[in-house]
C-alpha cells in the first residue's frame, strides 16, 4: 500500500474530527467524556458498508482491558496478566478491521440470527416453511451468509461509571431467510473481578427462531503457538448430543459415561481427543435445570496460571477445539493459527432446534422479550 504524505493524513484525521463534531450535539460530547471516566474510550476503526466502525475499550480498576468492535459486535481482544505479571490477549482476534472483513471464521463475533447448524437450511413455523442458504454442506450455520457477524451494530458506550458498551441491531424481516424484524441487543461489561459480562435481549414482529451466542476462540497462554490439548477442562453436562456426519444433532440426548466426552471430572482436552473423529464440535447438555445464571465450565491453563471460569442462563454450550483453523490465517502479530491454536465455549440452545421438538424451544414470539446472559470469569494464580 503506498504511504499518505502526513498532510494528507492530518487533513483525513480533521475531517474525521469535524465529521465527529457535525453528528454530535452538547448533550453526546458530555457522554463521551463520561465514557472515559467510565472506563470505556472509543475510537474510529474504519468503515465498511457505508457504515462508520468503531473501536471500544473497556478498561477496569485492575487495568485489565477488554476491546470490543460495532463491527460483528466482535470482541476483538482480552488483555490480562499471566502469573508472572506479563500481559497477553486470551482470546483470537486482529488490530484491524481489513482481519475481519478477510471472513475468519467468526473470531470474537456474535452470531446469529440462528447460531450454529440449521439442518438442510430448512424449518417451519406453524405451516409455513421457510429456507436458509446452506453456506456449511447441505446445512445453514451462523446465521447466514452474512449473519450477525458481519453487520455493522449501532454502539451506545455506558453513560454510567461501568466499563460497557451496548451495541444494537435491526435484522429485518426476510434477511437471510428468517421471518420478522428482530430487534436485538448485545451489551458487554467488564467488572472490577475481571468478568465480562454479556446480556443478550431481542424482540420481533412475527414469530421467527433465535439462538445468539458469542463464538470467541480462547487461548489461556496468550500465545497461539501453545496448543490448547494442554488446557485442563471440566463441564458439567452429564449429556450431550450426538451428531451426523454433517454435525447435525441426531436428536438423541445421550450420556457422556465412558465417553471421550466426559468432562464432569476436569481433564486434559486432548487426553481422549483422538477418539472423536475430527476433534470436539459438539452440543453438551447442561445439568443446570432452569434458565438461572449457573457456572459451567472451568477451564484451566498450568502455563500462564489462568483459569476461565464460565456461567450461563442458557441450556446448552457447544464445545469446539478448533478443528478447522489450517494455518491458513495468521495472527495480527504474523503468528501461523493452527489446529486447536484455540477453542470455543458457546453458549447456546442445542443446534437445530427449529427441527427436533424435543429440544428446548428457540422460538421467540411478537410481544415475548427474550433474554439471556454468559459471563466468561479470568483469574490468575
Ligand atoms: C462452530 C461450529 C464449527 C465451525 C465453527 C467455525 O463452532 O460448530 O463446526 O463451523 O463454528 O469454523
Amino acid at each position: 500500500m503506498k504511504k499518505l504524505p502526513l498532510f494528507s493524513v492530518a487533513i483525513i484525521f480533521a475531517i474525521f474530527i469535524t465529521s465527529c463534531n457535525n453528528s454530535t450535539n452538547n448533550q453526546t460530547s458530555t457522554t463521551e467524556k463520561m465514557e472515559t471516566k467510565a472506563g470505556v474510550t472509543k475510537a474510529a476503526w474504519g468503515t465498511t458498508d457505508g457504515k462508520e466502525v468503531f473501536l471500544f475499550t473497556l478498561t477496569n480498576a485492575k487495568g485489565v482491558q477488554v476491546k470490543i468492535s460495532n463491527y460483528g459486535a466482535t470482541i476483538t481482544s482480552w488483555v490480562s496478566p499471566d502469573k508472572n505479571n506479563k500481559p497477553s490477549s486470551i482470546v483470537l482476534g486482529f488490530d484491524s478491521l481489513s482481519g475481519y472483513l478477510a471472513k475468519p471464521p467468526y473470531f470474537g463475533a456474535v452470531v446469529g440470527r440462528y447460531g450454529n447448524r440449521i439442518a438442510k437450511g430448512k424449518f417451519k413455523i406453524d405451516k409455513t416453511e421457510y429456507t436458509l442458504a446452506t453456506n456449511n454442506g447441505p446445512n445453514a450455520l451462523h446465521g447466514g451468509l452474512k449473519g450477525f457477524d458481519k453487520q455493522v451494530w449501532d454502539a451506545t458506550p455506558a453513560s454510567d461509571s461501568t466499563a460497557s458498551v451496548e451495541l444494537s441491531y435491526l435484522s429485518k424481516d426476510g434477511e437471510e431467510g428468517y421471518p420478522g424484524n428482530l430487534k436485538v441487543t448485545v451489551r458487554y461489561t467488564l467488572t472490577d473481578d475481571n468478568e465480562l459480562k454479556i446480556e443478550y435481549s431481542a424482540s420481533t414482529d412475527k414469530a421467527t427462531v433465535l439462538n445468539v451466542t458469542n463464538h470467541s476462540y480462547f487461548n489461556l497462554t496468550g500465545d497461539v503457538n501453545n496448543s490448547i490439548l494442554d488446557h485442563t477442562l471440566m463441564i458439567d453436562a452429564d449429556n450431550y448430543t450426538p451428531v451426523d456426519t454433517t454435525l447435525i444433532p441426531t436428536g438423541e440426548i445421550k450420556s457422556v459415561k465412558g465417553t471421550p466426552f466426559d468432562f464432569t471430572k476436569a481433564k486434559k482436552i486432548g487426553q481422549e481427543i483422538g477418539a472423536v473423529s475430527g476433534g470436539y464440535d459438539h452440543n453438551f447438555v447442561l445439568n443446570k435445570k432452569d434458565s438461572s445464571l449457573s457456572k459451567i465450565v472451568e477451564l484451566k491453563d498450568s502455563i500462564s496460571g489462568r483459569t476461565l471460569e464460565v456461567f450461563t442462563t442458557q441450556p446448552g454450550v457447544q464445545f469446539y477445539t478448533g478443528n478447522f483453523l489450517d494455518g491458513t490465517i495468521f495472527t495480527s502479530a504474523g503468528k501461523k493459527i493452527n489446529q486447536h491454536a484455540a477453542m470455543c465455549l458457546e453458549t447456546q440452545h442445542f443446534p437445530d432446534s427449529p427441527n427436533e421438538p424435543k429440544f428446548p424451544t428457540t422460538l421467540l414470539l411478537p410481544g415475548q422479550q427474550f433474554h439471556s446472559e454468559t459471563v466468561y470469569k479470568l483469574s490468575v494464580k
